[in-house]
């Protein structure tokens, strides 16, 4: 079975890919909904959240662990794969999978990166992004509110457009040919950051980088599943379960259902 984790239901936009790409493999998806957003906690906050979660992953005998949030990885990646390495489990994480196929893809060296406060002051991509062979400009926009918009009342109104314009006028000023959606909710509004930004933008999302990434891990590990059928796949939940099936169906484009289960997680000093 594969642990991942997020806030709440953004991951589910790269548990999709995964049930897309590795259909017999079982997962175990984690939806901190009760804690949700993590993109405004403070570091400190968010680092006992991802560790509890981990932990409590980890004791649910987990292969592979997948870090499906940004924000979580910027607080807390390192500390996790640490303790993924003491506990014999590979850990995943977005961030570098995006900036690898970012710096691959642009032409004219101008990245851009979309995410939650708390990714961009961790500064996570720009390490990233600066770790690449070939020198990148970076333009980052922290979206506050952005995330929770899209898990709450996702209606395509002006009022979303324009709020997505507003974030998007930086990368348009710097001339970005590359976009980083830096937080596992944006790929919802991925059309209308295309329209806004021009069909030449390339948008760049965590869900087709981490397949790859997972089945590279898997393989090389060899426990890739070699079943042909279908696995399993549930959900752990510490918030409302209704609201979480619903707004996670849109995600996930697949049901939830009878799949969601509630757990609390407490996070220990
Ligand atoms: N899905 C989370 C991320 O990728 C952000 C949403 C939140 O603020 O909790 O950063």
């Amino acid at each position: 079975m594969i642990g991942f984790f997020d806030s709440g239901v953004g991951g589910l936009t790269v548990l999709h890919e995964c049930l897309v790409s590795l259909p017999a493999e079982d997962y175990l998806y984690v939806g901190d909904s009760g804690h949700f957003p993590y993109g405004t906690k403070q570091p400190d906050e968010l680092q006992r959240r991802a560790v509890a979660i981990a932990q409590y992953l980890f004791e649910q005998r987990v292969k592979l662990l997948v870090i499906a949030c940004n924000s979580a990885t910027a607080a807390a990646g390192p500390l996790i794969r640490q303790m993924g390495e003491q506990a014999g489990v590979p850990v995943i994480t977005v961030v570098e999978p995006e900036a690898e196929i970012a710096a691959a893809i642009s032409e004219n060296g101008r990245v851009g990166v979309l995410a939650t406060p708390a990714t961009v002051t961790s500064g996570a991509y720009r390490v990233a992004l600066d770790a690449q062979r070939r020198p990148l400009e970076v333009t980052e926009v922290a979206a506050a509110d952005l995330a929770p918009t899209i898990q709450d009342d996702l209606s395509f109104d002006e009022e979303l457009i324009e709020m997505v314009r507003v974030y998007c006028e930086p990368f348009r000023t710097a001339g970005v040919d590359t976009l980083i959606l830096g937080c596992t909710h944006y790929p919802l509004i991925a059309p209308l950051l295309q329209r806004i930004l021009g069909r030449d933008v390339r948008l760049v999302t965590a869900g087709h980088a981490m397949a790859g990434a997972i089945q590279r891990e898997l393989t090389a590990r060899s426990i890739l599943s070699l079943s042909s059928g279908e696995g399993d796949y549930r959900f752990v939940v510490t918030g409302d379960l209704d609201s979480f099936a619903e707004s996670g169906a849109r995600f996930l484009q697949l049901p939830l259902g009878h799949r969601v289960s509630a757990a609390s997680i407490p996070a220990t000093d």
